[in-house]
């Protein structure tokens, strides 16, 4: 698939098939996010991948939609601030680090057929318990991860027009 094909493929999937994701798939979506860029190549960030079976009302404390617990797998992914690079004037990359690999991710699973949905706006207290988080790793995103049992919608998107500006401010 080409690229601006499989980006314009991915959406946000809220409904999803029981269907188990097959090893070799999840694999390749892990793999996905292992060879994105980081900072100085840290790759200060854990994959924590939750099978839902039997997990369903712990995780609905993270994340209270139905639809997050539907998909046999969630993922979570942690950064790591302390393993993360510094710039000079202290501003962290850790979560720009996680946000890359995380979209490598997403874009991996979409290649494969599956669905996903970034979720940011979870619990985090909830998701440190749950998982059983040190305190030095921080939670910043969860997607399900299965096949899709809705469609997509139609792409809203401004217009290049309103986001790109060329040479200067
Ligand atoms: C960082 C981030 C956090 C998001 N958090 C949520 C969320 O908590 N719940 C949700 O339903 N969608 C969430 N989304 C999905 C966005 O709403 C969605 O990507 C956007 O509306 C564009 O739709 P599309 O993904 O179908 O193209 C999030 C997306 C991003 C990138």
């Amino acid at each position: 698939m080409k690229f601006l094909e499989l980006a314009e493929k991915r959406y946000s999937v809220r409904a999803y098939k029981p269907d188990p994701v097959e090893e070799d798939k999840l694999n390749q979506v892990l793999e996905a996010a292992r060879l994105a860029p980081t900072a100085v190549n840290a790759q200060p960030f854990q994959l924590i991948v939750i099978h839902t079976a039997g997990r369903e009302a712990e995780l609905n404390r993270i994340y209270r939609k139905d639809w997050f617990v539907q998909a046999p797998l969630v993922i979570g992914i942690c950064g790591i601030p302390a393993q993360g690079w510094v710039r000079r004037d202290g501003k962290n990359y850790t979560e720009v680090d996680v946000a890359i690999a995380m979209d490598h991710l997403i874009l991996a699973a979409t290649d494969a057929g599956l669905g996903t949905c970034w979720v940011g706006a979870f619990d985090p207290e909830a998701a440190r318990e749950v998982l059983g988080l040190p305190d030095d790793v921080e939670p910043i995103a969860f997607t399900p991860l299965g096949y899709p049992a809705d469609q997509p919608k139609s792409k809203k998107r401004k217009p290049l027009s309103e986001l790109v500006r060329y040479e200067r401010w």
